[in-house]
């Protein structure tokens, strides 16, 4: 399975913030910016070639924050979506990048967080056959993709954005599908607002009785950061958990390191950098306490590196 980061948009809803820099890059607590948060759900699934896509201005930033990802045991690829054309356009744009392999599409702006994740991520990365979204209760489900259910919990369908919902569950901005994905993209049309719409896609799996929806439990934590309110508080929410607990959310190079994905070595040499900020000198505590990340055996001594 592959990975795709659709992080386009003009992030409007957060003017002036997203004048000058893409909504992708606001900052999210000390976990740097929103785009390694979402690549962190990637890495937690097991996902190691990853695609991110969006508007041409953004590009060049993703690409000085990511690079081509070998820093963090990674294989990272970059196209742009000139016009925005919607979520599903994602697999009209990425089908070469995934040559036939089931994706795993994450939006750019969502953050996910609870006890479990990295092994609800992992099992869903190891479908191969059918698709799998997830559903989650919110209070303004207008605002997002709506499913309906029958009376016996079995969904009926899906609609975008609709203005008497049918149910307070909506879709989260993570997808799996298998590898019919771009084959079934490449049938839909655009919506009303000229939009190859995500739940279109959805629909499409629904009627070839290939798709799996599976509710998140309350433990999920699933943010919007669309508003400048919303942002405020996903940071505030990652703040709270990392201050309490002493534990940090998605850093990726702790990531890569537990994943094995880089050696100690490898991550003191990003570490030593960022040492003037707590990021830093939390990665390097990662190498110092033997008891809570065994140092591999042929790190070299601190220092002579
Ligand atoms: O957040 C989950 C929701 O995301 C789903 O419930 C909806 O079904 C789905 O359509 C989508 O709705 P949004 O209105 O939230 O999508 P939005 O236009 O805000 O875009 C979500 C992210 O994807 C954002 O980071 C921008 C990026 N994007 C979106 C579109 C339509 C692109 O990069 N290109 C696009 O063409």
């Amino acid at each position: 399975m592959k990975g795709i980061i659709l992080a386009g948009g003009t992030g409007t809803r957060l003017y002036p913030l997203t004048l000058t820099v893409n909504k992708q890059l606001m900052p999210v607590y000390k976990s740097r910016d929103l785009l390694s948060s979402v690549g962190s759900d990637l890495m937690l699934a097991g996902i190691r070639e990853i695609l991110v896509i969006s508007i041409p201005g953004s590009l060049p930033l993703f690409q000085q924050l990511f690079g081509d990802g070998s820093q963090w045991g990674l294989q990272f690829s970059y196209i742009e979506q000139p016009y925005l054309g919607g979520v599903a356009e994602a697999f009209i744009l990425g089908c070469s990048f995934l040559h036939g392999e089931p994706a795993f599409l994450v939006l750019g702006d969502n953050i996910f967080y609870g006890d479990g994740l990295g092994g609800l991520l992992l099992q869903a990365a190891r479908l191969q056959q059918v698709a799998l979204i997830f559903g989650y209760q919110v209070t303004n489900p207008q605002h997002y993709g709506v499913i309906e259910f029958d009376q016996g919990g079995r969904v009926l369908g899906f609609e975008e954005k609709p203005q008497f919902p049918k149910s307070p569950y909506v879709i989260p901005g993570i997808y799996f599908y298998d590898s019919q994905v771009c084959d079934l993209a490449a049938t839909l049309t655009p919506s009303v607002r000229g939009e190859l719409e995500i739940t279109d896609l959805n629909r499409c799996y629904l009627e070839q009785g290939e798709l799996q929806v599976e509710l998140l439990s309350q433990g999920y934590a699933w943010l919007d950061t669309g508003t400048h309110e919303s942002l405020h508080q996903a940071s505030s929410f990652i703040q709270t958990l990392e201050e309490r607990q002493g534990l940090k959310i998605a850093y990726v190079e702790e990531i890569a390191y537990q994943k094995g994905y880089i050696s100690g070595e490898q991550l003191y040499r990003l570490a030593k950098p960022l040492t003037k900020s707590d990021y830093g000198t939390y990665l390097m505590q990662l190498i110092d306490d033997n008891s809570y990340y065994p140092i591999p055996a042929k790190v070299p001594a601190l220092g002579t590196v």
